[in-house]
Formats: structure tokens, sequence, C-alpha cells
């Protein structure tokens, strides 16, 4: 709105975190963290759970899917398997998500923060209608934010640095909210090789060459459209474990809230 000169319409607070990122990234470990980190630091944050599957969390949600949608009965009633019991009770909560946009607002003014966990299998939210629905949703009420959390071990390869990279380049263009890359499990490798990557594409370019010659011109090519990607991101190192890289996570979103605040 505020393209127009108008003064937009959203409420500053809260600011919605949307938790995404590869089965295994450590998006449940992630979230744990954030809570403990935001009790801490007496900020207040309300936790929502949109993983229909998940047996245990370690952390308390405020607002749990599972308490509306029985992931297993669903299963059995529509006859689906694993991924299509979850697509389908995502789809059922999202026709209630309204009432979860309330209580929310409701509480508005107690709240900085509302973190948001997704299902294990990423493209079950990213790619869904539900998915849309949902950070829609969140997004026309409140300040909204994307992170993606990638896991920095597994990243070190360029092929799989690019192929992850990609992914959340296409978040960025199927949302276009705010993204803030996370880089987790710094406790086991440091991200210093991605903000290298990221800032200069002839270093990734190198990389490339001395890791696969196969697909080497392609990826060339490719390396020079992310390019343009990182621009338009944050990137932080942050250990779900150690709770490294916390107060770097927080800023990182509150300059992508102001953002947001700018742009929307
Ligand atoms: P799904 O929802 O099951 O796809 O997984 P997830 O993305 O929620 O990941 P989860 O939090 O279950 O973590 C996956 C694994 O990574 C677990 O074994 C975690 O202990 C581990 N893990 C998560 N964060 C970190 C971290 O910062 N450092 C290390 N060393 N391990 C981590």
């Amino acid at each position: 709105a505020s393209s127009s000169g108008q003064a937009h319409s959203f409420r500053r607070k809260p600011v919605i975190i949307i938790v995404v990122g590869m089965a295994g990234s450590g998006k449940t470990t992630f979230l744990h963290r954030l809570v403990c980190h935001t009790q801490a630091s007496r900020i207040c944050g309300y936790v929502l759970n949109l993983d229909p599957a998940v047996m245990t969390l370690p952390y308390g949600a405020n607002i749990d899917i599972r308490d509306t949608v029985k992931y297993k009965e669903v299963m059995k009633q529509f006859n689906l398997g694993p991924n299509g019991g979850i697509l389908t009770s995502l789809n059922l909560f999202a026709t209630k998500f309204d009432e979860v946009i309330q209580v929310i607002e409701n509480r508005a003014d107690q709240l900085d923060y509302v973190l948001v966990d997704t299902p294990g299998q990423i493209e079950i939210f990213t790619w869904s209608a539900s998915g849309a629905i949902i950070t829609e949703a969140f997004a026309s009420t409140f300040p909204t934010v994307v992170a993606y959390v990638v896991d920095t071990p597994r990243a070190s390869r360029p092929v799989t640095f690019m192929s992850t990279m990609l992914y959340a380049c296409s978040i960025l263009y199927k949302t276009r909210l705010p993204l803030v890359l996370a880089f987790n499990k710094t406790d086991v490798a440091q991200h210093q090789f991605a903000l290298e990557w990221m800032e200069d594409f002839e270093a990734f370019q190198a990389a490339m060459r001395s890791d696969d010659s196969y697909m080497s011109t392609f990826a060339q090519s490719l390396s020079l459209v992310l390019d343009e990607f990182y621009k338009n991101l944050r990137s932080v190192g942050v250990s779900a474990v150690s709770g490294a890289g916390m107060d770097a996570f927080f800023k990182a979103i509150e300059a992508s809230a102001e953002e947001y605040m700018e742009t929307y």
C-alpha cells in the first residue's frame, strides 16, 4: 500500500516467521531454539504448529493443527498415503484459518512474533494451495517473513548448494515475501563458504569446476541467475543445537519486517 503513498493498514506487530526447510534441515529443533530464545529474552512469541504428522514436539505450541485434524484418521477416511494424508489435513485446516488469524489478532498487542513450524516435506507447504492460502492469510494481516532453514553441512558441495539456493529462489518468487536464509548446524560446519559463494560468483564457479564437470556450463549460467537472487535476501549462520546466531537471526527478521512494511 505504501507504493501508492497511503499508510498501510498492517499492524506492526506481531511479525509472523514461517519456518520452512528441506526434511531434516532442522526446522523443528530451530523452532525450539527460537522459542527458548524468545522466552529467555522476554520477547513474546506465539507458536503455531502446522505439521499434522509430527509425533512429539520439543516445544509447547499455542495452536497445534493436531488438535483440530487427526492425520491418521484423515488417511483412513480418504484412503491416502502419508503425504496425501498430510496434504489433506493441511487443506482441512486451511479452511478454518480465518479463526487462527482471529485468535492472533485478538492477542496482537501482547505478541512480538508468531513462530510457524511447517510439515517435514517442504513441498507440502510451499507448493500446495493450502500453503498458499495460509501464507496469504498471514501476509494480508501481519508483517510476514519466510525463514528458510538450510542444512549447512549438506550444502557444502557446490552442486547441492546450488540446488538448495534454487529452491530458496523459487520460494521467494512464489511467496513474494522477504526471505531470511538460516544456515543451520554451524556447530558442525561454518557457513563462510556460502557467504563467499554468494558474494562472488566467480569463486562459486571456480568451486563448481573443481567439483563436477558434467553440468558445468548449465550450472555456470544458473550461478549468474542466482547472483541476482542473492541481492534480495538476508543470510545468517545459526545453530539450533548450540544457540549460536540467534541475535543475528532476529536482527535479520526485524530488517525484513521493516522491508515488508515499506514494500507491501
Ligand atoms: P523433519 O520435520 O522431520 O523433516 O525434520 P526437521 O527439518 O524438523 O529437522 P529436525 O529438527 O527433526 O532435525 C533433524 C536432525 O538434525 C536432528 O537429528 C537434529 O538433532 C539435527 N539438528 C538440527 N539442528 C541442528 C544443529 O544446529 N546442529 C546439529 N549438529 N544438528 C542439528
